[in-house]
């Protein structure tokens, strides 16, 4: 599975990256607003710094406008992923951009037959939104689950961008069920490294070890 980092915050994206641990890069416009920055300038330095795929989010509400920014964003660098919402104009807007060889990532998906609609237009990736159905006590990851069977019934090149991820868990869940893409904040990809037994171990290991003595360097 490949980890996009899910900010637009540059520190973050570099200490991850540094690991090897980033694949891509989403942002929308709420990260844009998080960070203070200038939508093309932040994203150009984040493309500047990751070789994968930098999702940047259109704000037009309709097809010829979202095509319009669109092809703006796709200007500040060539791994540009022009992100559209799930809504009819924004399938339109899919069908067009992708048909001239541009990545879109379509987002804002909550259902199969939403997932199916963006794979028919074209779409790149496709990115359900599992946190924001976990909130509604609905079940986040068997929307993973069925947009991966429907896709592998047509073989669909539409990767799923599991998206809306909030817990070391839900990357977990989503590499099982085999989306091809997770979009985490980076904590939560820290987070995965964490496991009380490794901290309690580590704990008796340095006790044992002040009680030898010893240095190794
Ligand atoms: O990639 C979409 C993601 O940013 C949404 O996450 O936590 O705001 O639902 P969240």
């Amino acid at each position: 599975m490949k980890f996009f980092v899910d900010t637009a915050d540059i520190d973050d994206i570099r200490e991850l990256n540094d690991l090897g641990m980033v694949d891509g890069v989403t942002t929308n416009p709420s990260l844009i607003m998080k960070s203070g920055r200038d939508i093309k300038e932040v994203t150009a330095e984040i493309c500047a710094l990751i070789a994968g795929p930098v999702s940047a989010e259109t704000v037009a509400l309709d097809a010829e406008g979202m095509i319009a920014e669109g092809r703006e964003l796709a200007k500040i660098a060539e791994n540009i992923a022009i992100k559209v919402p799930l809504t009819w104009d924004g399938l339109k807007a899919c069908k067009v951009l992708s048909g001239e060889g541009r990545m879109v990532n379509v987002t804002l998906c909550f259902s199969a037959n939403q997932a199916l609609l963006a794979a028919k237009a074209g779409a790149t990736f496709i990115s359900p939104f599992i946190g924001r159905l976990d909130d509604l006590n609905i079940d986040g990851m068997e929307l993973i689950a069925d947009i991966r069977a429907i896709y592998d019934n047509y073989d669909f090149p539409t990767e799923i961008l599991a998206a809306s991820i909030r817990t070391a868990n839900h990357m977990k869940d989503a590499a099982l069920i085999g989306a091809d893409v997770a979009t985490a904040p980076p904590a939560v990809i820290k987070a995965m490294a964490s496991h009380v037994l490794t901290d309690k171990g580590l704990d008796q290991f340095m006790a044992d070890w002040a009680k030898t003595g010893q240095k190794i360097l």
